[in-house]
């Protein structure tokens, strides 16, 4: 029975499928490996370790503590420190200094979270009540908070089908007198086109903002992520490439946004110059025990982002090709750093639902889950209801938007949530806890082959 569903899974894709595939896939230049590819779709069917076989991943791969000595040193010198307070802290200078070597820009402004960066490089562009922002709809409801509390209006555009990024057409699409910026989310760490999306904010006078929150070591061309937009937002939140439990970076070295971020992050105070507020906003600081931690972790970045690019890209090797799965579509001249791997099935292409498909993945023992967030962000209830502050929202209702979320479209995105299984990926793993996770996806797949 098992063989039978291996022979049809077997066949090589139609010539169209697969010229297509090759002609988006980077992997696929990168390694050139088709020979494998036909060589693993020829291999026998293996029994499911679900119905009895054995397991494809053979080892556990965990993440061990990640601080260590490097932080030690670095609370122990903020021990010695008569103030713990972030403006011209020893630090926090030696943080931002760390910090501008992994994102070059000319000012930077450490803050609690990556929603908090969000929030300040919106602020400081000058975003405020109905102005548009257009963004992805797959992300963490971070990306809009401060788009939100600027009184602005998030735009959701639709993403590209297997690099989850926002489709630069559709991007175009959406503009309006009324758009001021676009936030462009490398998701996963992926980075987004962002050439075509500069061209897009150039040609309508907005502001580009990058949303690299899942981004750390990332690179757009060989260039560091952060470093093509106006502004750039970054995330150290536990879950992050690297962390100091909650935190954030926003950097630009736009003249005129990147003077503002102080002020944005810090109750609209301009501490260099002292003086009267001439702008309002939250406190959002960062103090010296989170930036001696992250001043540690910044050393760490280069071995987890390098090593995480090597493995997903690996990953994407040995599954590319395999009828029915679509992996996750990196740039070849980009660096991903995967902050989780993603990868698409299609529905018809196997006589399983995708929860049957993960549920086989797991019993091989592959880190993988069904889909990221539930729905598109302008599906949750707050967003169809239009709820935003104490169930209303004043620039609906003043008549500043006509925006309706409820009549809101992101067909694409919808469809990548219903499809994508993610898999974990983390520097504690190796090459062949990787193959082994490959083997599982190949596995499965064959076995459920339509
Ligand atoms: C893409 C993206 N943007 C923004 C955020 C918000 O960051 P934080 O949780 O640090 O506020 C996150 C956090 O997961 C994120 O993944």
């Amino acid at each position: 029975m098992n063989r039978n569903r291996s022979s049809q899974s077997a066949q090589p894709p139609s010539m169209v499928s697969r010229r297509e595939f090759l002609a988006s896939s980077s992997a696929a230049l990168v390694a050139g490996n088709l020979g494998a590819t036909k060589s693993a779709a020829a291999e026998p069917a293996a029994q499911l370790a679900l119905n009895g076989g054995e397991k494809a991943v053979k080892q556990a791969c965990t993440l061990g503590i990640r601080w260590g000595d490097p932080e030690r040193e670095r609370l122990n010198a903020m021990l010695e420190q008569r103030d713990l307070f972030y403006w011209k802290g020893p630090q926090t200078t030696l943080m931002l200094e760390r910090f501008k070597e992994v994102c070059p820009v000319k000012y930077a402004q450490p803050c609690s979270s990556g929603t908090a960066a969000l929030h300040i490089a919106v602020a400081a562009a000058g975003i405020g009540p109905g102005d548009e922002v257009i963004t992805s709809p797959i992300t963490d409801i971070g990306t809009v908070i401060g788009v939100i509390y600027q009184q602005a209006v998030p735009v959701f555009a639709d993403l590209g089908a297997s690099t989850y990024n926002l489709d630069p057409a559709d991007v175009e699409r959406r503009v309006t007198p009324k758009t001021k910026a676009i936030i462009a989310v490398h998701l996963c760490g992926n980075p987004c086109d962002l050439h075509a999306l500069k061209a897009i904010a150039d040609k309508h006078k907005l502001v580009l903002i990058e949303d690299s929150a899942q981004a750390w070591g990332a690179k757009y061309r060989g260039q560091p992520i952060g470093t093509v937009g106006h502004s750039t937002c970054f995330s150290l939140q536990n879950s992050k490439h690297i962390t100091c439990g909650d935190g954030g970076i926003v950097g630009s070295s736009d003249e005129r946004f990147g003077p503002l971020l102080q002020k944005f992050g810090d109750k609209g105070f301009d501490r260099a110059k002292g003086g009267g507020f001439l702008s309002f906003a939250t406190n959002y600081r960062m103090s010296e025990p989170q930036a001696a931690v992250v001043a540690a972790q910044l050393t760490r970045l280069e071995a987890i982002a390098s090593k995480r690019a090597r493995l997903g890209n690996l990953l994407t090797e040995k599954i590319i090709g395999l009828p029915g799965v679509m992996p996750h579509q990196v740039h070849p001249e980009d660096r991903c750093v995967y902050w989780f791997y993603f990868f698409r099935i299609k529905p018809d292409a196997f006589r399983c639902d995708r929860a049957q498909f993960v549920k086989a993945l797991a019993a091989e023992d592959a880190p993988c889950s069904a889909g990221y967030i539930s729905v598109p962000l302008h599906r949750e209830p707050v967003f169809q209801q239009h709820g935003f502050f104490a169930g209303r929202w004043p620039v609906r209702e003043f008549g500043l938007t006509m925006m309706d979320y409820s009549k809101h479209q992101t067909p694409e995105a919808e469809a990548i949530l219903k499809t994508g299984i993610r898999v974990t990926i983390h520097e504690g793993m190796n090459e062949e806890y990787i193959a082994g996770v490959a083997e599982a996806i190949r596995k499965v797949a064959r076995h459920y082959a339509a």
